[in-house]
Parts: C-alpha cells; structure tokens; sequence
C-alpha cells in the first residue's frame, strides 16, 4: 500500500509495534528442549492479547500462527511437535493484522551453544538487510535492495537465496511491488516511491540459492546442511530515511 492519511500512519505503527513486539518475546522464550507448537502457542496468545490475528493464518491458511524454521528450513517451517536443540539455528517469522492494517517481521537466532559460523551468518544478514535499508529512499529505483544486499553477501562469502523476496505489505501480507528480490536485477525499472510500505528481508546462506518445498507443503528447505538466517522488516519509504515499523 500506499501512505493516504494519519490514519494509515497510526494503524500501520500499532500493527508494526505488536509484531516486533511478539518477535522479541518469542525469542527471549525460545528454549532448548521446547517444541516449536510450544513456541508458537506462546506467539499466538502473545498476538491475541492486542486482538492481532495472524496474517498467514488468515490469507493462506497457514497451519500455525507464525512461521518456525529450524537449521536446513529456511522459511515457512511449521509449528509442531519438533523439539529445538542445543546449537539450532532458529528463525521466527511473525505477521499479523489489527484493524485492517498489515505488518511483517521475521528473525534468526542460535539456541545455546552457538557455533562462531551460525553467528558469523547471523551478523552477515543482519548487516544485509541494515546495508539495504539504508539505501531506501523515495524515487530511488527499487533494485538498490538487491544490489545492497549481494555486495554484502558476496564480501562476507555467503549465497543469496533467490526465491524468497521482500515485497508490499501494510492491507494485504503480499502485496504490489511484489518479488522483491535480493540480488541485483538491471532490467527491474521498478522505483521506490514516498509512502510506500515494504518489507525487506534478505536470506543468506552457506550453500544454497534456491529453497524448495517439503512434502509437507510448505517448509521451503535447503540442502542437507545448508544453514541461513534472515531478518525482516516493514518500513514506510520517505523522502529520507524509511520509517521502521518493526524495530521494538
Ligand atoms: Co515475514
Ligand atoms: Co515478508
């Protein structure tokens, strides 16, 4: 969507605020030996408590609450009877909406003990997606995302996974400029414009580009032993620096 009103604003910062909120909370109660359906029963009475509902619930039937990928799963893991170890790479994706408005936030973390190279990964994305936002701005072309986002990958040695985009967010979860991607694209004349709501949220990894479906229809996974980390954001692109509607 589009900035109209001080309405949209306000709703887009509420929605944004619990998100980020939830995300935070989700990870300080992360525990090795817990399942992953414990974590998102968590999650989801977290959301419940600001009347929020759960976007991917809502829009895709989602059989969770929020996302809960685990090492090789990159995205979209489901909540469920898994339970986390020492030394998991775990990412928590959380969207949820609130009086029609939309927001989207998402972020890895290693259950104790973390190995230097999950860290190392961790940091990398991170420095990714902070390197992307600092590039936004309105009528910059769209693609400065993903040129933001390869040259940190490329320096610091780590694959892009090219099928999992950033994209519109703030009435819908997936919404127009969809397919944002995380490498540099010439031929997308696409620009950034005052107003808009995006997400960005790169996802690095050791070894994999492409992620594919599970049989069970949703994780998208990497190769055995493949490890990756993302981390999101929604943002209002301004004629400055974007509004971060997630960062609690
Ligand atoms: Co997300
Ligand atoms: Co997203």
């Amino acid at each position: 969507m589009t900035i109209d009103t001080d309405d949209d604003i306000l709703g887009l910062t509420t929605i944004g605020r619990i998100v980020g909120q939830t995300l935070k909370a989700m990870i300080e109660h992360a525990k090795v030996g817990m399942t992953t359906l414990e974590l998102d029963d968590f999650g989801r009475r977290f959301l419940e408590k600001y009347g929020a509902m759960s976007s991917p619930m809502l829009t895709y039937q989602f059989p969770g609450t929020t996302c809960i990928s685990i090492n090789e799963e990159a995205a979209h893991g489901i909540p469920s009877d898994r339970v986390m170890q020492a030394g998991d790479m775990v990412n928590i994706d959380v969207s949820a909406e609130l009086d029609g408005y939309v927001a989207d936030t998402g972020g890895s973390f290693v259950l104790p003990p973390a190995s230097a190279d999950k860290l190392r990964l961790c940091h990398a994305t991170k420095l990714a997606l902070n390197t992307a936002i600092s590039k936004v701005k309105a009528d910059q072309p769209l693609n400065v995302i993903g040129k933001a986002i390869q040259k940190v990958a490329k320096q610091k040695g780590y694959k892009i996974i090219k099928n999992l985009c950033s994209h519109g967010v703030g009435r819908h979860l997936h919404e127009e400029p969809k397919m944002i991607p995380s490498y540099y694209d010439p031929r997308d004349k696409r620009r950034l414009v005052e107003g808009m709501v995006i997400t960005i949220e790169p996802f690095l990894s050791t070894k994999a580009s492409q992620v594919v479906e599970a049989d069970d229809g949703w994780t998208l996974k990497g190769p055995k032993g493949n490890m990756s980390a993302q981390y999101e954001h929604t943002m209002i692109i301004t004629k400055n620096s974007p509004i971060i509607l997630t960062s609690v």
